[in-house]
């Protein structure tokens, strides 16, 4: 499958068998080189054992996705879309995988990394069971009418992203060829980037984000950018 597809099969892995990841597909994945959304952000990742960080969930993987960046204007969205690609293609590898917005560096045993800020992780590894939805009515999502002023089907791929505690924050006004990217007051920068991200890796050619001087929020939703797709 490939990553465009993976937009409308992917899911939240909670379950795995425990085994590690072997380092041919750890030099897959190292080597992965995903868009970023703003190039200038410095951005670190790392691929680090469970013991270098802490979560309190029930499940566990053996290896963990580490990510610092720069903390600049953007920096939220810019790690939102990069690592929502590395999402898609690990599990085109077969992998499941899960954002941990819950997970923390380990002080006792992680390495200081300096002049960057501990973003956020991912948790990856070998799926039991199996780690795809085959119907699109698995997915819980709002409707197009929830997330931007009029039905767009350009739009799907977003609205199928996922976002910490399924918020969904994103909010989409067309204007012209243009698309603004809103998010919701309370909203994440992390989840408007995963959701750029999907349209990114579906309209890979055409694909433009820009913000606009003068565009003005929205309703207490916050304007992010704007796309043409
Ligand atoms: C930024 C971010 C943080 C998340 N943090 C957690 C987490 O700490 N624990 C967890 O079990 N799921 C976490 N998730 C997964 C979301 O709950 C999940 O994406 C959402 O409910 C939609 O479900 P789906 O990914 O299976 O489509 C996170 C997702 C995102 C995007």
């Amino acid at each position: 499958m490939t990553m465009k597809e993976m937009i409308f099969s992917r899911k939240s892995c909670r379950s795995f068998t425990g085994q590690a990841v072997d380092g041919e597909m750890i030099e897959k994945i190292l080597s992965f080189e995903p868009k970023p959304l703003y190039p200038q952000i410095k951005v670190r990742m790392d691929i680090v054992g469970r013991e270098q960080v802490k979560c309190i969930c029930p499940w566990t993987t053996p290896q963990v996705i580490t990510v610092y960046s720069e903390e600049t204007d953007g920096y939220l969205e810019n790690i939102g879309f990069l690592f929502q690609q590395l999402d898609l293609y690990l599990q085109t590898l077969g992998l499941g995988v899960c954002w941990l917005g819950m997970g923390r560096m380990n002080p006792k045993t992680a390495e200081a990394v300096e002049e960057m800020r501990f973003v956020i992780m991912l948790a990856f590894g070998h799926p039991k069971g199996d780690p795809l939805r085959h119907d699109r009515k698995a997915f819980k999502r709002k409707r197009m009418d929830q997330i931007a002023d009029c039905p767009d089907p350009k739009l799907e791929p977003a609205r199928f992203a996922p976002s910490a505690v399924n918020s969904q924050p994103w909010y989409f006004v067309h204007e012209g060829d243009a698309i603004h990217v809103y998010c919701a007051s309370k909203g994440s920068m992390l989840d408007i980037g995963i959701a750029l991200s999907h349209l990114y890796v579906t309209y890979e050619d055409t694909f433009r984000f820009f913000r606009t001087e003068g565009i003005r929020d929205l309703n207490g939703r916050r304007y992010v950018g704007s796309v043409t797709l």
